[in-house]
Protein backbone atom coordinates (compact mmCIF):
# COMPACT_ATOMS: atom_id res chain seq x y z
CA UNK A 1 0.00 0.00 0.00
CA UNK A 2 1.23 3.54 -0.48
CA UNK A 3 2.57 5.52 2.37
CA UNK A 4 0.05 7.61 4.34
CA UNK A 5 0.46 11.60 3.84
CA UNK A 6 3.38 12.72 6.48
CA UNK A 7 4.95 9.84 7.10
CA UNK A 8 8.08 10.30 7.74
CA UNK A 9 10.69 9.40 5.54
CA UNK A 10 14.12 7.52 6.71
CA UNK A 11 17.54 8.42 4.74
CA UNK A 12 20.76 6.32 4.78
CA UNK A 13 23.44 7.66 3.95
CA UNK A 14 26.51 5.93 2.91
CA UNK A 15 30.25 7.15 2.03
CA UNK A 16 31.14 10.21 3.88
CA UNK A 17 28.64 12.71 2.25
CA UNK A 18 29.18 15.92 3.08
CA UNK A 19 26.81 16.95 6.68
CA UNK A 20 25.17 19.23 4.09
CA UNK A 21 23.17 16.78 2.90
CA UNK A 22 22.31 15.26 6.55
CA UNK A 23 21.01 19.19 7.38
CA UNK A 24 18.68 19.60 4.63
CA UNK A 25 17.04 16.31 4.81
CA UNK A 26 17.07 16.93 8.65
CA UNK A 27 15.00 20.27 8.34
CA UNK A 28 12.42 18.55 6.07
CA UNK A 29 11.70 16.39 8.49
CA UNK A 30 13.65 12.96 7.27
CA UNK A 31 15.18 10.90 9.67
CA UNK A 32 18.86 10.25 8.53
CA UNK A 33 21.26 7.65 9.36
CA UNK A 34 25.22 7.95 8.24
CA UNK A 35 27.86 5.27 7.74
CA UNK A 36 31.19 6.32 6.52
CA UNK A 37 32.43 3.85 4.02
CA UNK A 38 30.36 1.87 0.73
CA UNK A 39 28.34 -1.34 1.73
CA UNK A 40 28.56 -4.31 -0.69
CA UNK A 41 25.40 -6.10 -2.18
CA UNK A 42 24.68 -8.37 0.96
CA UNK A 43 25.48 -5.68 3.12
CA UNK A 44 22.69 -3.22 1.95
CA UNK A 45 20.47 -5.90 1.28
CA UNK A 46 20.65 -6.30 5.57
CA UNK A 47 20.04 -2.54 5.66
CA UNK A 48 17.34 -1.16 3.37
CA UNK A 49 14.35 -2.90 4.83
CA UNK A 50 12.55 0.32 5.88
CA UNK A 51 14.91 2.87 4.33
CA UNK A 52 13.03 5.53 1.53
CA UNK A 53 16.08 7.37 0.67
CA UNK A 54 19.04 5.83 0.20
CA UNK A 55 22.52 8.28 -0.37
CA UNK A 56 25.53 6.82 -2.26
CA UNK A 57 28.43 7.99 -4.02
CA UNK A 58 30.93 5.85 -6.60
CA UNK A 59 31.74 3.02 -4.98
CA UNK A 60 28.35 1.78 -3.32
CA UNK A 61 26.55 -0.52 -6.06
CA UNK A 62 22.96 -0.68 -5.93
CA UNK A 63 22.13 -3.88 -8.24
CA UNK A 64 18.60 -5.49 -8.97
CA UNK A 65 19.23 -8.18 -6.15
CA UNK A 66 19.83 -5.04 -3.58
CA UNK A 67 16.53 -2.92 -5.10
CA UNK A 68 14.27 -6.64 -4.94
CA UNK A 69 15.14 -6.72 -1.40
CA UNK A 70 14.32 -2.77 -0.97
CA UNK A 71 10.41 -2.73 -1.43
CA UNK A 72 10.44 0.59 0.63
CA UNK A 73 13.01 2.87 -1.25
CA UNK A 74 11.67 5.30 -3.30
CA UNK A 75 15.16 6.91 -4.29
CA UNK A 76 18.85 7.30 -4.68
CA UNK A 77 20.65 10.02 -4.10
CA UNK A 78 23.98 9.58 -6.47
CA UNK A 79 26.02 12.32 -4.44
CA UNK A 80 28.26 12.33 -7.18
CA UNK A 81 28.26 12.90 -11.13
CA UNK A 82 27.94 9.18 -12.39
CA UNK A 83 24.91 6.67 -12.06
CA UNK A 84 27.08 3.75 -13.58
CA UNK A 85 27.13 2.10 -10.52
CA UNK A 86 23.15 1.94 -10.32
CA UNK A 87 20.92 -0.09 -12.22
CA UNK A 88 18.81 2.67 -13.25
CA UNK A 89 16.02 0.70 -15.64
CA UNK A 90 15.74 -1.67 -12.72
CA UNK A 91 15.18 1.12 -10.20
CA UNK A 92 12.43 3.05 -12.63
CA UNK A 93 10.74 -0.73 -13.30
CA UNK A 94 10.38 -0.41 -9.00
CA UNK A 95 9.27 2.79 -9.14
CA UNK A 96 12.83 3.81 -7.70
CA UNK A 97 13.76 7.93 -8.46
CA UNK A 98 17.46 8.26 -9.18
CA UNK A 99 19.20 11.50 -9.06
CA UNK A 100 22.65 12.92 -9.03
CA UNK A 101 24.52 15.91 -9.11
CA UNK A 102 25.75 16.48 -12.55
CA UNK A 103 27.29 19.83 -12.42
CA UNK A 104 28.73 20.41 -8.96
CA UNK A 105 31.93 19.30 -8.84
CA UNK A 106 32.97 20.11 -12.49
CA UNK A 107 35.05 22.93 -11.57
CA UNK A 108 36.97 21.13 -9.21
CA UNK A 109 37.80 17.96 -12.16
CA UNK A 110 38.89 21.11 -14.71
CA UNK A 111 41.63 23.29 -11.81
CA UNK A 112 42.61 19.49 -11.05
CA UNK A 113 43.53 18.87 -14.88
CA UNK A 114 44.96 22.74 -15.37
CA UNK A 115 47.39 21.57 -12.65
CA UNK A 116 48.68 18.13 -14.36
CA UNK A 117 49.12 19.37 -17.11
CA UNK A 118 51.33 22.19 -16.35
CA UNK A 119 52.97 19.80 -13.67
CA UNK A 120 53.59 17.24 -16.62
CA UNK A 121 54.51 19.67 -19.50
CA UNK A 122 57.20 21.01 -16.52
CA UNK A 123 58.40 17.42 -15.52
CA UNK A 124 57.61 18.77 -11.89
CA UNK A 125 56.94 14.79 -10.52
CA UNK A 126 60.48 14.16 -11.95
CA UNK A 127 62.76 17.01 -10.17
CA UNK A 128 60.39 16.35 -6.89
CA UNK A 129 61.39 12.74 -6.20
CA UNK A 130 64.73 13.58 -7.16
CA UNK A 131 65.17 16.13 -4.46
CA UNK A 132 63.17 14.11 -2.41
CA UNK A 133 65.80 11.09 -3.11
CA UNK A 134 68.41 13.73 -2.34
CA UNK A 135 69.54 14.28 -5.74
CA UNK A 136 69.87 17.75 -7.53
CA UNK A 137 69.36 17.79 -11.23
CA UNK A 138 68.82 21.18 -12.54
CA UNK A 139 67.68 20.81 -16.45
CA UNK A 140 65.62 22.90 -18.93
CA UNK A 141 65.65 19.91 -21.19
CA UNK A 142 62.08 18.27 -21.75
CA UNK A 143 60.10 21.35 -19.84
CA UNK A 144 57.87 23.49 -21.91
CA UNK A 145 55.28 26.26 -21.11
CA UNK A 146 51.96 25.11 -21.72
CA UNK A 147 51.31 28.69 -23.60
CA UNK A 148 50.97 28.00 -27.27
CA UNK A 149 50.72 24.48 -26.74
CA UNK A 150 47.70 22.06 -28.17
CA UNK A 151 45.45 20.62 -25.24
CA UNK A 152 43.10 17.86 -27.27
CA UNK A 153 40.00 17.37 -25.43
CA UNK A 154 38.22 13.91 -26.14
CA UNK A 155 34.36 14.54 -24.75
CA UNK A 156 33.51 17.99 -24.60
CA UNK A 157 30.69 17.98 -22.20
CA UNK A 158 30.17 19.89 -18.79
CA UNK A 159 33.82 19.60 -18.03
CA UNK A 160 35.70 18.85 -21.44
CA UNK A 161 33.72 22.58 -22.32
CA UNK A 162 34.78 24.24 -19.23
CA UNK A 163 38.54 23.13 -19.31
CA UNK A 164 38.33 23.97 -22.54
CA UNK A 165 37.72 28.11 -21.51
CA UNK A 166 40.21 27.96 -18.96
CA UNK A 167 43.17 26.32 -21.06
CA UNK A 168 42.73 28.83 -23.25
CA UNK A 169 42.77 31.61 -21.01
CA UNK A 170 46.22 30.23 -19.91
CA UNK A 171 47.08 30.36 -23.77
CA UNK A 172 46.92 26.91 -25.19
CA UNK A 173 45.02 26.44 -28.41
CA UNK A 174 41.93 23.96 -27.84
CA UNK A 175 41.10 20.81 -30.16
CA UNK A 176 38.34 18.65 -29.25
CA UNK A 177 36.07 15.72 -30.56
CA UNK A 178 32.66 14.66 -29.61
CA UNK A 179 30.31 12.06 -30.71
CA UNK A 180 27.51 14.62 -30.73
CA UNK A 181 27.35 18.53 -31.80
CA UNK A 182 28.64 20.49 -29.36
CA UNK A 183 29.12 24.43 -29.33
CA UNK A 184 32.90 25.11 -29.51
CA UNK A 185 33.69 27.56 -26.93
CA UNK A 186 35.94 30.64 -27.16
CA UNK A 187 38.22 29.95 -30.30
CA UNK A 188 38.40 26.00 -29.77
CA UNK A 189 38.27 23.62 -32.92
CA UNK A 190 36.21 21.17 -33.38
CA UNK A 191 37.70 17.81 -35.15
CA UNK A 192 35.80 15.08 -36.76
CA UNK A 193 37.39 12.70 -35.09
CA UNK A 194 39.93 11.39 -32.16
CA UNK A 195 42.89 10.37 -34.40
CA UNK A 196 42.47 14.26 -35.73
CA UNK A 197 42.84 15.25 -32.24
CA UNK A 198 45.62 12.87 -31.61
CA UNK A 199 47.65 13.64 -34.48
CA UNK A 200 48.08 17.52 -33.08
CA UNK A 201 47.76 17.83 -29.62
CA UNK A 202 50.76 18.20 -26.90
CA UNK A 203 48.42 17.14 -24.46
CA UNK A 204 45.61 14.51 -24.93
CA UNK A 205 42.70 14.63 -21.84
CA UNK A 206 39.94 12.25 -21.73
CA UNK A 207 36.41 13.91 -20.07
CA UNK A 208 33.90 11.07 -21.71
CA UNK A 209 30.75 9.54 -19.90
CA UNK A 210 30.71 6.11 -19.07
CA UNK A 211 28.50 5.16 -21.89
CA UNK A 212 29.73 0.71 -22.34
CA UNK A 213 30.67 1.17 -25.80
CA UNK A 214 33.71 3.79 -24.23
CA UNK A 215 35.00 0.20 -22.88
CA UNK A 216 38.64 0.08 -24.12
CA UNK A 217 38.55 3.24 -25.86
CA UNK A 218 41.73 4.21 -25.35
CA UNK A 219 44.74 1.08 -26.05
CA UNK A 220 47.56 0.27 -27.72
CA UNK A 221 46.71 2.01 -31.16
CA UNK A 222 45.86 5.15 -30.04
CA UNK A 223 48.95 5.63 -27.80
CA UNK A 224 51.00 5.02 -31.11
CA UNK A 225 49.13 7.69 -32.69
CA UNK A 226 49.84 10.34 -30.58
CA UNK A 227 52.66 12.76 -30.83
CA UNK A 228 56.14 12.03 -29.37
CA UNK A 229 56.64 13.50 -26.17
CA UNK A 230 53.28 14.12 -26.03
CA UNK A 231 51.28 14.02 -22.25
CA UNK A 232 47.93 11.78 -21.49
CA UNK A 233 45.07 12.28 -18.82
CA UNK A 234 42.53 10.28 -17.70
CA UNK A 235 39.79 11.88 -15.47
CA UNK A 236 36.86 10.27 -16.59
CA UNK A 237 36.05 6.87 -15.69
CA UNK A 238 39.42 3.75 -15.75
CA UNK A 239 37.52 0.98 -17.71
CA UNK A 240 38.20 3.76 -20.91
CA UNK A 241 41.69 2.90 -20.98
CA UNK A 242 44.28 0.15 -21.70
CA UNK A 243 46.75 1.21 -18.35
CA UNK A 244 48.79 -1.69 -20.02
CA UNK A 245 49.86 -0.29 -23.24
CA UNK A 246 49.58 3.21 -21.28
CA UNK A 247 52.77 1.72 -19.47
CA UNK A 248 54.69 0.51 -22.59
CA UNK A 249 54.38 4.03 -24.10
CA UNK A 250 55.59 5.79 -21.04
CA UNK A 251 58.53 2.89 -20.92
CA UNK A 252 58.97 3.55 -24.22
CA UNK A 253 59.34 7.37 -24.02
CA UNK A 254 56.74 7.71 -26.73
CA UNK A 255 54.58 9.27 -24.23
CA UNK A 256 56.56 12.18 -21.79
CA UNK A 257 54.29 11.84 -19.22
CA UNK A 258 50.64 10.83 -17.77
CA UNK A 259 47.90 11.61 -15.07
CA UNK A 260 45.48 8.85 -14.12
CA UNK A 261 42.71 9.38 -11.78
CA UNK A 262 40.05 6.62 -11.94
CA UNK A 263 41.17 3.04 -12.78
CA UNK A 264 38.71 -0.24 -13.65
CA UNK A 265 39.00 -1.58 -9.91
CA UNK A 266 39.30 0.75 -7.53
CA UNK A 267 39.07 0.25 -3.97
CA UNK A 268 36.23 -0.06 -1.95
CA UNK A 269 37.35 1.70 1.54
CA UNK A 270 40.54 4.01 2.47
CA UNK A 271 43.65 2.05 3.46
CA UNK A 272 42.57 -0.65 1.33
CA UNK A 273 45.59 -1.67 -0.80
CA UNK A 274 45.92 -0.25 -4.30
CA UNK A 275 47.68 -1.86 -7.15
CA UNK A 276 48.48 -1.02 -10.83
CA UNK A 277 50.49 -1.14 -14.13
CA UNK A 278 51.02 2.34 -13.35
CA UNK A 279 52.69 2.61 -10.10
CA UNK A 280 56.47 3.52 -9.82
CA UNK A 281 56.62 5.28 -13.32
CA UNK A 282 58.36 8.56 -14.14
CA UNK A 283 56.17 11.87 -14.81
CA UNK A 284 53.35 9.85 -14.16
CA UNK A 285 50.72 11.37 -11.39
CA UNK A 286 48.37 9.04 -9.90
CA UNK A 287 45.51 10.34 -7.59
CA UNK A 288 42.94 8.03 -5.95
CA UNK A 289 39.91 9.48 -8.01
CA UNK A 290 39.99 12.88 -6.44
CA UNK A 291 39.01 14.98 -9.34
CA UNK A 292 35.85 15.76 -8.13
CA UNK A 293 36.79 15.62 -4.76
CA UNK A 294 37.15 19.20 -3.29
CA UNK A 295 35.54 20.66 -0.32
CA UNK A 296 33.64 23.62 -2.15
CA UNK A 297 32.30 20.44 -5.10
CA UNK A 298 31.19 18.27 -2.04
CA UNK A 299 29.34 20.68 0.05
CA UNK A 300 27.59 21.86 -3.37
CA UNK A 301 26.69 17.97 -3.82
CA UNK A 302 25.49 17.37 -0.62
CA UNK A 303 23.08 20.27 -1.25
CA UNK A 304 22.38 19.55 -4.64
CA UNK A 305 21.30 16.10 -4.39
CA UNK A 306 19.48 16.43 -0.58
CA UNK A 307 17.24 19.15 -1.72
CA UNK A 308 16.27 16.70 -5.09
CA UNK A 309 15.96 13.54 -2.52
CA UNK A 310 13.78 15.89 -0.34
CA UNK A 311 11.82 17.62 -3.00
CA UNK A 312 10.77 13.80 -4.48
CA UNK A 313 10.10 12.70 -0.93
CA UNK A 314 8.17 16.13 0.13
CA UNK A 315 6.16 16.78 -2.77
CA UNK A 316 7.01 14.09 -5.86
CA UNK A 317 9.20 16.96 -8.17
CA UNK A 318 11.23 14.69 -10.86
CA UNK A 319 13.45 17.42 -11.69
CA UNK A 320 16.58 16.15 -12.78
CA UNK A 321 16.12 12.65 -12.02
CA UNK A 322 18.21 10.29 -14.17
CA UNK A 323 15.42 7.67 -15.15
CA UNK A 324 11.86 8.78 -14.80
CA UNK A 325 9.82 11.00 -16.30
CA UNK A 326 10.49 14.37 -15.16
CA UNK A 327 7.68 16.39 -13.23
CA UNK A 328 8.75 19.34 -12.27
CA UNK A 329 6.44 20.23 -9.07
CA UNK A 330 6.82 22.52 -5.73
CA UNK A 331 4.88 22.04 -2.68
CA UNK A 332 1.28 21.15 -3.26
CA UNK A 333 -2.20 22.19 -1.25
CA UNK A 334 -3.97 19.38 0.49
CA UNK A 335 -3.23 15.89 -0.76
CA UNK A 336 -0.95 14.97 -3.73
CA UNK A 337 -0.94 11.63 -5.72
CA UNK A 338 1.76 10.89 -7.52
CA UNK A 339 1.14 7.69 -9.95
CA UNK A 340 3.89 6.05 -11.58
CA UNK A 341 2.48 3.82 -14.61
CA UNK A 342 3.25 1.82 -17.58
CA UNK A 343 3.33 4.30 -20.57
CA UNK A 344 0.19 2.85 -22.26
CA UNK A 345 -2.86 4.50 -23.65
CA UNK A 346 -5.97 5.20 -21.55
CA UNK A 347 -3.65 5.08 -17.95
CA UNK A 348 -4.85 8.87 -17.15
CA UNK A 349 -8.56 8.44 -18.31
CA UNK A 350 -8.82 5.30 -15.87
CA UNK A 351 -6.81 7.48 -12.68
CA UNK A 352 -9.34 10.42 -13.49
CA UNK A 353 -12.25 7.82 -13.84
CA UNK A 354 -11.57 6.61 -10.70
CA UNK A 355 -11.12 9.92 -8.90
CA UNK A 356 -14.63 10.91 -10.40
CA UNK A 357 -16.18 7.77 -9.17
CA UNK A 358 -15.59 8.66 -5.71
CA UNK A 359 -16.43 12.28 -5.84
CA UNK A 360 -12.90 13.59 -5.38
CA UNK A 361 -12.30 16.86 -7.35
CA UNK A 362 -8.76 17.03 -9.10
CA UNK A 363 -7.35 20.81 -8.33
CA UNK A 364 -4.12 20.63 -10.42
CA UNK A 365 -2.63 17.74 -12.76
CA UNK A 366 0.21 16.99 -14.51
CA UNK A 367 1.39 13.97 -16.67
CA UNK A 368 5.31 13.35 -18.67
CA UNK A 369 6.04 10.13 -20.24
CA UNK A 370 9.72 9.00 -20.82
CA UNK A 371 10.18 5.43 -22.40
CA UNK A 372 8.16 3.16 -21.27
CA UNK A 373 6.87 5.30 -18.18
CA UNK A 374 4.48 7.94 -17.07
CA UNK A 375 4.34 9.76 -14.02
CA UNK A 376 0.85 12.16 -13.31
CA UNK A 377 1.25 14.06 -10.27
CA UNK A 378 -2.12 15.04 -9.07
CA UNK A 379 -3.46 17.32 -6.56
CA UNK A 380 -7.17 16.70 -5.13
CA UNK A 381 -8.61 19.18 -2.78
CA UNK A 382 -9.78 16.33 -0.14
CA UNK A 383 -8.55 13.84 1.98
CA UNK A 384 -8.17 10.65 -0.24
CA UNK A 385 -10.18 7.47 0.75
CA UNK A 386 -8.45 3.94 1.41
CA UNK A 387 -10.78 2.64 -1.29
CA UNK A 388 -9.81 5.54 -3.71
CA UNK A 389 -6.19 4.30 -2.84
CA UNK A 390 -6.51 0.94 -3.46
CA UNK A 391 -8.23 1.36 -6.92
CA UNK A 392 -5.00 2.89 -8.23
CA UNK A 393 -3.19 0.64 -6.71
CA UNK A 394 -4.88 -2.08 -8.53
CA UNK A 395 -4.74 -0.85 -11.62
CA UNK A 396 -2.57 -3.49 -13.66
CA UNK A 397 -0.31 -0.17 -15.33
CA UNK A 398 0.55 0.93 -11.80
CA UNK A 399 4.10 1.04 -11.13
CA UNK A 400 4.29 2.87 -8.00
CA UNK A 401 1.65 4.90 -6.10
CA UNK A 402 2.38 7.35 -3.62
CA UNK A 403 0.34 9.81 -1.65
CA UNK A 404 1.67 13.32 -0.63
CA UNK A 405 1.10 16.38 1.16
N1 LIG B 1 37.67 12.07 -11.73
C1 LIG B 1 36.59 12.50 -11.11
O1 LIG B 1 36.58 12.64 -9.90
C2 LIG B 1 35.39 12.83 -11.91
C3 LIG B 1 34.51 13.83 -11.46
C4 LIG B 1 33.44 14.16 -12.25
C5 LIG B 1 33.21 13.51 -13.44
N2 LIG B 1 34.01 12.52 -13.85
C6 LIG B 1 33.77 11.82 -15.10
O2 LIG B 1 34.15 12.71 -16.16
C7 LIG B 1 33.43 12.37 -17.34
C8 LIG B 1 32.86 13.60 -17.99
O3 LIG B 1 31.91 14.25 -17.13
P1 LIG B 1 30.93 15.37 -17.70
O4 LIG B 1 30.14 15.90 -16.58
O5 LIG B 1 31.67 16.33 -18.56
O6 LIG B 1 30.00 14.45 -18.61
P2 LIG B 1 29.09 14.89 -19.84
O7 LIG B 1 28.08 13.83 -19.99
O8 LIG B 1 28.65 16.32 -19.67
O9 LIG B 1 30.12 14.86 -21.08
C9 LIG B 1 30.58 13.70 -21.67
C10 LIG B 1 30.79 14.00 -23.14
O10 LIG B 1 31.51 12.94 -23.74
C11 LIG B 1 30.98 12.74 -25.04
N3 LIG B 1 31.38 11.39 -25.47
C12 LIG B 1 30.95 10.20 -25.00
N4 LIG B 1 31.60 9.19 -25.59
C13 LIG B 1 32.49 9.77 -26.44
C14 LIG B 1 33.47 9.25 -27.32
N5 LIG B 1 33.68 7.94 -27.42
N6 LIG B 1 34.18 10.12 -28.06
C15 LIG B 1 33.99 11.46 -27.94
N7 LIG B 1 33.07 12.01 -27.14
C16 LIG B 1 32.34 11.17 -26.38
C17 LIG B 1 29.50 12.95 -24.87
O11 LIG B 1 28.84 13.22 -26.09
C18 LIG B 1 29.48 14.15 -23.90
O12 LIG B 1 29.49 15.37 -24.60
C19 LIG B 1 32.38 11.34 -16.91
O13 LIG B 1 32.82 10.07 -17.26
C20 LIG B 1 32.34 11.52 -15.40
O14 LIG B 1 31.91 10.34 -14.76
C21 LIG B 1 35.12 12.17 -13.11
Amino acid sequence: MPGSPGSPASALLLENIHPLAVDVLGRAGVSVQQRPGALSEAELVQALPGVKLLGIRSTTHVTEAVLDAAPDLEAIGAFCIGTNQIDLEAAAARGVAVFNAPFSNTRSVVELVIAEVIALTRQLTVFDSALHAGVWQKSAAGSHEVRGRTLGIVGYGNIGSQLSVVAEALGMRVVFYDTAEKLAMGNAVRLSSMEEVLAVADVVTLHVDGRAGNGGLFGAEQFAAMKPGAIFLNLSRGFVVDHGALRDHLVSGHLAGAAVDVFANEPRRNGDPFDSRLRGLPNTILTPHVGGSTEEAQEDIGRFVAGKLRDYAAHGSTSLAVNLPQVITDAGHGTRLGHLHQNVPGVLATVNSVLARHGVNIVGQSLTTRGQLGYVVTDIGSAVEAAVLAELEAMPETVRLRVLS
